[in-house]
């Protein structure tokens, strides 16, 4: 390809005449502003060149401002548009100044293909084929683009502003680029959904709502804090069309921003960074899920083990508290395959230190490894600040010896103030970090094989404010912070000087509420520095996924097995390295209605492995919620019951009402867990979210894009909890088609309706849909004891004279650093069924992999369901089953049961059935 030369660009020059579109999508008049838009910013830019890339897969553009403003500093100007069509599901639209380098999200952290530049050659696999599903077209002057989908030629995005044709006003404004602010808006139809943008908890439910301003700044506020900005920032929706065609919008800026829906349009406000867009095609929500995560990170594949249950609470004040907790699971006969330790087992809150007198460190060992030999696992906490305030302590030493802590403004290590007292944060996107960082783990797992590690207060949360801090040694003791296990105390006690600069008060203020209002109030200070000079104003809402991938690396290195870590903070891209969970919720029936919602857009963001704190963190829970909340929590795919300090325990077996209903519900779990696994292998490949939106299977039935306190499980498991004080019922939406309750497989056939479910206390509604075969085992107390027991399949067949099933499962040591289809250490099947009225079939077909073989994994029974007659005839393999007992009918159920079967999970199989009148296949 030819260089940009002058005479190029004048070449271009007359190609771009030719491909000037004019746009005709969206053009009706917007009308809600933003409120937070100045119209006196909006004359926007013209196009003053196009350069197209040889091989056709998209374009350059120069862009020029029109008219100077000075509100919000001054304009950006010239700008330079990249148009790439990365696939033909896929457009990238980067914006950018075109002489200065400004602040991106760094490839280290996500990894993609770098902007292409005038040079391109066509060596990469991006689409210059007829198959787009998107195209772009552009507005000349003032500038604007807009994504049509090929197929329909709907406009899915436009940024140039509708004209009103009476008054000849803009319904908003053209793009606007500065230094610190930076507004972009698209036209929007009215009757479309949107879900996504985060993270925040949402009371009204899963869609976006109109007239509202989300704001995208990672804090440490409690999740009971409903619609403010909290741990998370995800600049990502998803948009649902009439008819159900979806696309997925990433804005990929890790700024400070508010995004304001309005009824027709949707408006971004950043405070930094560039305009880097990827728009994908769809067109359903797993189709998006998939491009966006195969942009951004697939989801990294979670120890089998954490899938079990866990018990964790804020002030477990010794090891025999852990010890007892564990012995009454044990009794109660509760599942519990991981207890946790919050910062209590510190040694004065110091990280990778042991409380000598109350968490022993050798006790702490030995405790552990009671637990391993129990199959059970130990997962303990980790702050990112490092105390300052004590001598000898080498992991601070060798953190200041590499100088891989944050610096102020004036170069030295920024201080800042966290449990511990004064500390340092690490600054993890340090080269030397990651070193330092493994050491101290290594160090650490020497002392005690701990099974994963949970990383808090990572946004980062600071108990002070101010650019740059001190502190005085005689301020410490009079807290009560050293080793008084005060950790209630979060005054601040050092001298901070406030900064007053333009990133501490940038020109636009992102509607960041609650009790902080500044940037950055209770956090790392904006003028802070990273390596390489980058500014905290940029990088901030990064803090999180680096921590998170800094402690993956580490946690490889360390134990080379598949880590678990579980992140409060998290970022576009975080599901590639960690878990989640919700953050502080009370213990409240609306947080245990809100769970559903954020637990869905976690999914939807690509972190599938998430729960919320179960029975609620803050405050006391009643035995009623905990009860009901224990029932929906087991089927969260992060499953933790969480206490804060000072409130009651909760722990399930505490109240004999909350203990049967754990049995129930987290027995149905356990014996679930090869299907879980399933799900979390598929996520790692397409990003499929493990708890779906009903509208993840249904997107034809408009009803379930208002549904937000019932959820899916992989496809075709549907969850309806109790989420009202007194209820024994539920109101529950069924999608259309035959649902079958997996406790008692009794039958729900819907056209797409409302019914009264009922749900006594100690029951959860939980039903399998037509069409889905879930391969299921044994319930024991521990998912390491569940893995030996023998399989179940369930076949849901619907009500129709034909039909069919189909069902994965894939098995492997649950501890592999991969989590891959491969020979030896894994096994993948596939499960196929049909019926027509007198027979049927069900055939096993192992794609690859002897894992299963080797473990010799038996399948003993299958249950068909919605088999009309009575099978007289049953043949495995070409043989008929041996004893009549083998076969059990249900005619009320329409369900037959066939037991003692012992066929090998790792091998072909093929079960045949047939009722008396039938004649055919059995026969010949
Ligand atoms: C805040 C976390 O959100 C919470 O889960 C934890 O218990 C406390 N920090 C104490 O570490």
């Amino acid at each position: 390809m030819k260089r940009s030369t002058l005479a190029a660009f004048r070449m271009n020059a007359k190609i771009f005449s030719a491909v000037v579109m004019v746009l005709a999508c969206c053009s009706s008049l917007a009308a809600a502003r933003s409120p937070k838009a100045l119209k006196s910013l909006g004359q926007g830019h013209r196009m003053t060149s196009v350069y197209n890339f040889e091989d056709g897969t998209g374009f350059v553009a120069d862009l020029e401002l029109i008219k100077r403003t000075e509100i919000y500093g001054p304009d950006i100007s010239p700008l330079r548009m990249v148009v790439r069509y990365d696939s033909d599901d896929q457009v990238h639209v980067h914006i950018t100044d075109s002489t200065q380098t400004r602040w991106e999200v760094p490839q280290d952290l996500i990894p993609r293909p770098a902007v292409p530049t005038l040079a391109l050659k066509g060596e990469s696999n991006a689409a210059a084929s007829n198959g787009r599903q998107l195209e772009l077209s552009y507005t000349v002057e003032p500038f604007g683009f807009a994504i049509t989908r090929t197929s329909t030629g709907e406009c899915l995005f436009n940024s140039t502003p509708p004209i009103d044709s009476k008054t000849g006003e803009a319904g908003f404004n053209s793009m606007v680029f500065k230094d610190q602010y930076l507004e972009i808006s698209t036209q929007l139809p009215q009757n479309n959904s949107m879900f996504g943008i985060g993270e925040s908890t949402r009371p009204d439910g899963l869609r976006l709502m109109r007239n509202r301003t989300y704001t995208l700044w990672a804090t440490d506020m409690a999740a009971y804090t409903v619609d403010v900005d909290l741990y998370g920032a995800y600049p990502f929706h998803m948009d649902i069309r009439e008819g159900g065609a979806t696309h997925g919008v990433l804005l990929l800026n890790s700024n400070g921003m508010d995004i304001y829906v309005g009824e027709d349009l949707l408006t971004y406000h950043v405070i930094g960074g560039v305009l880097d867009f990827y728009f994908f095609a769809g067109p359903s929500p797993l189709a998006v899920v998939d491009q966006y995560t195969k942009l951004v990170g697939r989801p990294t594949p979670m120890p089998y083990w954490s899938f079990g249950f866990h018990q964790c609470r804020w002030g477990y004040e010794n090891i025999d508290d852990l010890r007892y907790v564990v012995d009454n699971y044990k009794k109660a006969n509760i599942p519990l395959d991981t207890i946790w330790n919050d910062i209590d087992y510190m040694d004065a809150y110091k990280d990778f230190t042991f409380d000598p007198i109350r968490y022993d460190e050798n006790k702490v060992r030995e405790f552990v490894e009671e637990l391993h030999a129990n199959g059970q696992q130990y997962v303990l906490i980790l702050d990112p600040g490092i105390s300052v305030a004590y001598k000898n302590y080498s992991t601070l030493e060798r953190g200041l010896k590499d100088d891989i802590f944050l610096k102020n403004e004036f170069g030295n290590n920024y201080l800042a103030q966290v449990w511990p007292g004064p500390v340092f944060f690490p600054d993890f996107l340090h080269p030397k970090a990651t070193s330092w960082w493994t050491t101290e783990v290594a160090d650490f797992f020497k002392k005690v094989p701990f099974d994963g590690l949970w990383i808090d207060m990572n946004e980062a949360s600071n108990f002070c404010t101010g650019s740059a801090c001190s502190f005085e040694t005689s301020s410490l003791g009079t807290l009560g912070m050293l080793r008084g296990n005060d950790s209630s105390n979060d005054q601040c006690i050092l001298r901070c000087v406030n900064g007053t600069s333009r990133f501490d008060n940038p020109p636009y203020k992102i509607d960041h509420v609650g009790t902080y209002n500044n940037l950055g109030d209770k956090t790392i200070a904006m003028t802070v520095k990273h390596y390489n000079g980058a500014l905290e104003y940029d990088a901030h809402n990064l803090y999180g996924l680096s921590e998170s991938i800094v402690t993956q690396k580490a946690l490889q290195t360390v134990t080379k097995q598949r880590p678990f870590i579980l992140s409060r903070s998290t970022f576009v891209g975080s599901g590639a390295h960690t878990a989640h969970w919700t953050g502080d919720n009370k213990a409240t029936w609306e947080d245990l209605k809100y769970s559903v919602v954020s637990i869905i857009n976690s999914g939807m963001f690509g972190v599938p492995m998430v729960g919320a704190d179960i029975c609620g963190f803050a405050g006391n829970t009643t035995e009623e919620l905990c009860s009901r909340w224990m029932q929906m929590g087991a089927f969260y795919p992060f499953s933790r019951n969480h206490a804060a300090i000072g409130t009651d325990s909760q722990e399930p077996y505490l109240w004999e009402s909350v203990a049967v209903s754990s049995r129930k519900a987290l027995g149905l779990r356990y014996r679930l867990l090869p299907h879980l696994y399933t799900l979390m292998f598929e996520a790692t490949k397409s990003g499929a979210p493990i708890v779906r939106a009903l509208f993840f299977s249904f997107p034809d039935d408009l009803e379930t894009l208002t549904i937000n306190h019932q959820f899916l499980v992989g496809n075709n498991i549907m969850v309806s909890p109790v989420v009202y004080p007194g209820h024994t019922t539920v109101n529950a939406y069924v999608p259309k088609g035959t649902w079958y309750n997996l406790f008692d497989f009794s039958k729900v056939t819907s056209k797409g309706e409302r019914f009264v479910l009922s749900a006594p206390a100690d029951s959860i509604n939980v039903h399998v849909h037509e069409g889905q075969i879930l391969p299921m085992q044994e319930a024991r107390l521990t998912s390491a004891e569940v893995k030996k027991t023998p399989f179940t399949l369930i076949v849901a067949f619907g009500d129709a004279s034909f039909a069919s099933a189909s069902g994965k499962l894939f098995v492997d040591n649950g501890v592999d650093l991969e989590m891959e289809v491969r020979d030896g250490s894994s096994t993948f099947v596939q499960y196929f069924a049909e019926r027509s009225l007198q027979s049927g079939s069900l055939v096993g077909r192992v794609i690859s992999g002897d894992y299963a073989l080797e473990q010799g994994l038996v399948l003993h029974n299958v249950r068909l369901l919605g088999v009309a007659m009575s099978p007289s005839k049953v043949f495995v393999n070409g043989q008929p089953i041996a004893a009549a007992e083998q076969l059990k009918y249900d005619a009320n159920l329409a369900s037959v049961e066939i037991t003692g079967l012992n066929v090998a999970v790792g091998k072909d199989f093929e079960i045949k059935w047939e009722s008396q009148e039938s004649v055919g296949w059995a026969s010949q």
